[in-house]
C-alpha cells in the first residue's frame, strides 16, 4: 500500500511533468515580448505560483560585477550580493548550479527571509559565455531541491535565455 507523505505529493512525484508544463507556459508568456523586466516578472511569478513550497522565487541580475536584485516573489530580499558571497554569489562565481539542502550548514549563506531551510541557484550564462546573473528560489522545507528539479529550472533559464 502506498501511504503519501509531505515529501510524496502528486506534484513531486511528477516533477519532470511539472517543469515540462512550466517551460510550455513560459515560453507562451515571453513569445511576443522583449521586454526584459516584464519577462523575468513573468518568470517568477509562474515560478512562485506553479512551484510547491517555495517562499522566494526570483532574479540576481549581474549589474557593473555585482549582483542586484531583479523581479522576484516573497519577501523583500537583500539588494546586492558579491560574486562569491552567499550561495547565489557562490553560483555565480563558479557557474554551476548550487543544491543546498539546508541553508544553515551553509557557510556564508545569507539569510533574507528566517523562513527559507534549503535553496537551489541556477545561473544565467549567456551563450556567448558572459554571466548575466542567477535564478533563486527559497524553500521552507529541508532538502526540497533535487536533481529534477535541477534540471527542469536549468532548461527554465535556457528558455528564458532568448530573452535576456
Ligand atoms: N540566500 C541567498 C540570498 C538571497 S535570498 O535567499 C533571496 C544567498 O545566500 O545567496
Amino acid at each position: 500500500m502506498h501511504i503519501a507523505s509531505s515529501h510524496d505529493s502528486a506534484a513531486a512525484r511528477d516533477k519532470p511533468l511539472l517543469y515540462a508544463e512550466l517551460v510550455q507556459q513560459l515560453r507562451a508568456l515571453i513569445a511576443d515580448e522583449p521586454d526584459r523586466i516584464a519577462n523575468l516578472a513573468n518568470a517568477s511569478a509562474l515560478l512562485f505560483s506553479m512551484l510547491p513550497q517555495l517562499n522566494w522565487a526570483g532574479f540576481y541580475l549581474l549589474k557593473e560585477g555585482e549582483l542586484v536584485v531583479g523581479p522576484f516573489q516573497g519577501k523583500p530580499a537583500c539588494v546586492r550580493i558579491a560574486v562569491g558571497k552567499g550561495v547565489c554569489g557562490t553560483a555565480a562565481l563558479q557557474r554551476k548550479t548550487i543544491i543546498v539542502a539546508d541553508v544553515h550548514q551553509f557557510p556564508g549563506h545569507i539569510a533574507c527571509d528566517a523562513a527559507s531551510n534549503s535553496e537551489i541557484v541556477v545561473p544565467i550564462i549567456s551563450t556567448a559565455g558572459e554571466l548575466l546573473g542567477v535564478l533563486d528560489l527559497d524553500s521552507p522545507v529541508t532538502e526540497r531541491f533535487d536533481a529534477e528539479d535541477q534540471q527542469g529550472l536549468e532548461r527554465f533559464v535556457a528558455t528564458l535565455l532568448q530573452v535576456m
